[in-house]
């Protein structure tokens, strides 16, 4: 491990799952109970803002009353003991890393505490329903939406995700299930690119060929035991 300075670590839903925050793919997942198309598209919003509002609202405040479980803690214990650089690219968009103490976190999906204003463009922290048709703190206006990036729409700092990966010696996928892009094509664009590759998982990703090493398990336990042997 003395050869690793800089990492790039890759979370999904899977390192939420055991707080108590469905996944989107499992059974009895996010988009069982609710067709993507229907609450999770640009066009969806436009077609009936009611509901995306209420789909969202619901979300937002479901994940205020869950908490970090042993994998956040673990990688807020390497982010604030690893020397190197580190960065947490989540597709999650609960707050659990940062509510564990992380500090380099990136949300390429965007935020469930954010609103984001489609009048002025300004995102303001948010933790109330949307449904109301709150005025925009910056502009006034009533034209806020979850910032949340939907499908069709670009994921958010990719040049500084990629940016990371070019400097990165180890990039490790934690509880996604490489069923979307970009983020499942980062394992390549590392491969590409010489750097480490490595899998923690519940069971074998779509993706899990691309990794050099993969370990399968609950993440409150093979995320942990990993760190451990990062910091020793
Ligand atoms: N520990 C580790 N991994 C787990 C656990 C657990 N306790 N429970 C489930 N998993 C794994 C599953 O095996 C699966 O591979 O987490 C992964 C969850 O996959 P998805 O539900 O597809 O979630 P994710 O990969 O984050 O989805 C990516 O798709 O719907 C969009 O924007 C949404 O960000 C999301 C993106």
């Amino acid at each position: 491990m003395s050869t690793i300075r800089n990492i790039v670590i890759l979370t999904g839903a899977g390192v939420s799952a055991e707080s108590g925050i469905d996944t989107f793919r499992d059974g009895g997942g996010l988009w069982e109970q609710h067709r993507v198309e229907d609450v999770a598209t640009p066009e969806a919003f436009a077609r009936d803002p009611e509901l995306v509002q209420r789909f969202y609202d619901m979300r937002r405040e479901a994940i205020q009353t869950k908490q970090p479980n042993a994998a956040h803690h673990a990688l807020a214990r390497l982010d604030s003991e690893w020397s190197g650089n580190l960065l947490i690219v989540t597709q999650n968009v609960d707050d659990l890393h940062e509510r564990a103490g992380a500090k380099r976190v990136l949300h390429m999906h965007g935020e469930h505490l954010n609103a984001w204003c489609t009048a002025c463009d300004v995102r303001s922290r948010w933790t109330g329903p949307l449904i109301d048709g709150p005025a925009c703190p910056a502009c006034g206006e009533r034209a806020l939406r979850p910032d949340v990036v939907w499908f069709g729409e670009i994921p958010y700092r990719m040049e500084e995700i990629f940016a990371a990966l070019q400097e990165a010696d180890l990039f490790v996928s934690i509880g996604t299930s490489g069923a979307v892009y970009p983020a499942a094509g980062f394992v390549r664009n590392a491969r590409d690119l010489g750097v480490a590759t490595l899998e923690l998982n519940l069971e074998p990703s779509q993706g899990t060929l691309w990794f050099d090493e993969a370990r399968h398990g609950p993440a409150s336990e093979v995320v942990p035991a990993w760190v451990d042997e990062m910091l020793s």
